[in-house]
């Protein structure tokens, strides 16, 4: 059985007491499913990694993920968080590939197999986005972009490696947008996905992998998304910044 993950990405949202706050509130909602069924993660800006891993110490039931990190592990890079930080900070999850990455920090895949690298050396969890832009789509490019994001920087890895890394495909046009993709859209790319991991590893690596949806994905279509047989949960943007949505969100497996 693959697990369920929910992750509730804050991208740059929440002032350090207002993040606390947050975390405070879902904490504190009962029936929230456990850890055993859906691993639960939370990524916050940098600056509330470190509080937040801190405040949920004692409910292992959540984890911390960063939305980001620099693939060098120290330097003269002024700005920027590497790996080994991040780890220092008690998260144990790096997002990576997150289009908001690509659009505005010009990343490019051959940048991210280098972040991947570096998440895996400091023994963090890479969770990798793919996903294509509307015109990809509409020009029915989007299984050519999604396998070439997964080549370039993910199919270098070496079994032990590809193991430990979860994806997650967010179509560009639905993040944020209030569009979600269609339950057939979503399937077919998550089964594709799952295919060229096959192809690429085994059927073992690819059956184990988990596949998270991410875009517009919220507590009214959360059910339906995650009752698809390739779709094992969902990366969370705007929905995450509401306790009672977000937890709707991990109840509905
Ligand atoms: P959204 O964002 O849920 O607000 O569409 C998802 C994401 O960017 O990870």
């Amino acid at each position: 059985m693959r697990k369920k993950i929910v992750v509730g990405n804050w991208k740059m949202h929440k002032s350090f007491q207002e993040g606390i706050d947050l975390v405070n509130d879902i904490i504190s909602l009962e029936n929230i499913k456990p850890s055993e069924e859906v691993l639960k993660i939370i990524a916050p800006p940098f600056t509330n990694i470190a509080a937040i891993a801190n405040q949920l110490k004692s409910s292992s039931d959540f984890a911390v993920a960063a939305q980001n990190c620099h693939h060098e592990s120290s330097g003269a890079f002024t700005g920027e968080v590497s790996s080994s930080m991040i780890a220092s900070c008690g998260a144990n999850y790096v997002i990576i590939g997150h289009s908001e990455r690509r659009h505005y920090f010009g990343e490019k895949n051959e940048l991210l197999a280098k972040k991947i690298n570096s998440v895996l050396k400091e023994k963090l969890i890479p969770i990798y986005c793919v996903g294509e832009k509307l015109e990809e789509r509409n020009s029915d490019n989007h299984f050519k972009i999604v396998k070439q994001q997964l080549e370039q920087a993910l199919f270098h890895l070496l079994l032990p490696e590809i193991k430990n890394i979860i994806i997650a495909y967010e179509p560009v046009w639905a993040i944020g947008t209030g569009i979600t993709a269609t339950i057939t859209q979503a399937q077919e790319m998550h089964a594709y996905i799952r295919s060229e991991i096959n192809n690429k590893y085994s059927n073992k690596v690819a059956t184990e992998l988990p596949i998270l949806y991410g875009g517009s994905c919220n507590a009214s279509n959360a059910k339906e998304l995650f009752a698809c047989s390739d779709i094992d949960g969902g990366l969370i943007g705007g929905a995450s910044l509401k306790a009672e949505d977000f937890i709707t969100i991990i109840n509905s497996f």
